[in-house]
């Protein structure tokens, strides 16, 4: 039972309501606001801001300090010292593989890399321009179709095979989006290279030659999907527990998870960035757009900028921008003319009283489009390999939900619409106005 408590007076009730205060291991403590139904009261959070919405032993953010732990180990030291199905490992099972238990989950990602045949068939429905998020949504959730012998969610290995399944796949699907916009055969995984490796090969080999991967381009895809892995509660990751508390599949919840993720203000960003980038176009039109970013009545945004959580710096950000300088070192190309104004516009927006006094540095998004564009990944591929990445960690958080056991999500709200109201006939109506929609 909790020690600390709150306590709330409200006007007109005889009583304080009591209310529990719980501690986490490091972080906020939380109030547990269950006992004002009772009373006949909501909270009121539009966008979650101050809720937390479960309780998670897997990722931990600290937004002040610039602070990102997976299962404790620091995002950095995982960047520098792990790779991504490490990662995963840990994101899955709460702690870093042995060696043996690394190489069998290597193995086992590996023998589920290809899909279905009849899969091939879903991309030529698409057009050739089709968003490749449009297609990664319509198939990621079609894979629910092809495996009818391990979607009881309450059953663990179907869980832990649909993990597999999805951690596996992904890359193969997210080329095969790729190929079809550009008329290639779709190339299929090679079981003697790495999962960044594979991914790279499906993306940019051909039937007409040898495999062949740079290593260093290879390390940095590799730390880009880490980067992405998991972050918490946030949009998408909110998303896939929703849905999953409904007891949908795990497929259809990625699938759910992959739709929020394509929001240009989610993981949407990092394509966004690339267009803004382009729009500017030149270091001297930097400073019209920065004026447009503060402007209240522009919608324009820096995108890249900003953070629900991190108020100071995004520690993968941090990771990323070195990443950036090894790949377009690697690439011979450091005079970027977009990096230059990528890094020139991070420069200004360090010193510019609007984004300090808003707390707005570049977060995780920032650098990575510079990295893939010099990669010669498509700016509209740039959200399908962050869902790539963030694959895992959706997983995870299902995972954990349906083990930690869930009640079906389900938020109520403050209703301000029209009173009961008698219902007149057609010929006494008064024009509806409709308004803007
Ligand atoms: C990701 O949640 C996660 O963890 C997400 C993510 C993950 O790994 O899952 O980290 C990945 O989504 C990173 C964020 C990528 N998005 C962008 O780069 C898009 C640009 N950023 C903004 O849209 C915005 O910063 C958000 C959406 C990221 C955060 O928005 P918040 O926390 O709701 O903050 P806000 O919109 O209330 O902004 C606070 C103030 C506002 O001004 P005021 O109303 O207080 O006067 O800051 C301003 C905003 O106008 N502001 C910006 C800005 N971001 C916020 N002004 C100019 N440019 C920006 N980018």
């Amino acid at each position: 039972m909790s020690e600390k408590k709150a306590s709330l007076s409200i006007d007109g009730l005889d009583e304080a309501i009591e209310l529990p205060i719980y501690s986490g291991t490091i972080g906020p403590d939380v109030v547990d606001v269950q006992a004002l139904t009772r009373k006949g009261y909501f909270t009121y959070d539009p966008g979650f801001v101050s809720t937390a919405s479960c309780e998670s032993k897997i990722t931990y953010i600290d937004g002040g300090k610039g602070v990102l732990l997976h299962r404790g180990y620091p995002i950095e030291v995982l960047a520098e010292q792990s790779d991504y199905l490490e990662t995963c490992y840990l994101l899955l099972h709460g702690d870093l593989p042995s060696q043996k238990e690394y190489e069998d989950f290597v193995g086992i990602i590996r023998n589920h890399t290809m899909v279905a045949e009849a899969i091939a068939r879903f991309f030529r429905g698409f057009r050739y321009d089709s968003h490749p998020m449009a297609m990664m949504c319509g198939v990621v959730g079609a894979l629910s179709g092809f495996y009818h012998d391990s979607l009881d969610i309450n059953d663990a290995d179907h869980r832990i095979i649909s993990a597999h399944r999805l951690i596996a796949k992904m890359p193969t699907l997210a080329a095969m989006c790729y190929k079809h916009s550009v008329g290639q055969p779709f190339m299929y995984p090679q079981n003697h290279m790495s999962y960044a490796e594979n991914f790279l090969h499906m993306m940019f080999g051909t039937p007409c030659e040898e495999p062949k991967v740079n290593p260093v381009i290879a390390r940095a895809m590799d730390k880009i999907f880490l980067l992405h892995a998991d972050h918490e509660q946030n949009a998408s990751t909110s998303t896939v527990r929703l849905a999953g508390s409904s007891g949908a599949n795990p497929f259809a919840c990625i699938a759910s998870g992959i739709a929020t993720l394509w929001g240009p203000a989610h993981g949407g960003a990092n394509e966004a960035v690339l267009n803004m980038l382009a729009e500017i176009g030149d270091v001297k039109n930097i400073d019209k757009f920065v004026e447009r970013a503060k402007d209240k009545n522009d919608p324009f945004r820096l995108m890249g900028f900003g953070h629900r959580v991190y108020k100071n710096f995004d520690p993968r950000a941090k990771v990323m921008k070195q990443t950036c300088d090894e790949v377009l070192g690697e690439l011979g190309l450091e005079d970027d003319p977009l990096l230059k104004i990528a890094k020139r516009l991070e420069q200004i927006a360090l010193e510019d009283e609007y984004f300090i006094a808003k707390k707005l540095y570049p977060n995780v998004d920032f650098y990575s489009g510079i990295i893939m564009k010099a990669i010669g990944i498509p700016t509209d591929m740039f959200t399908v390999i962050f869902a790539t990445g963030r694959t895992v960690g959706w997983i995870a958080h299902w995972h954990e939900m349906i083990t930690q056991g869930f009640k079906i999500g389900r938020p109520r709200q403050l209703y301000t619409g029209s009173p009961l109201r008698d219902f007149p006939t057609r010929a006494t109506r008064k024009p509806a106005n409709p308004g803007s929609f």
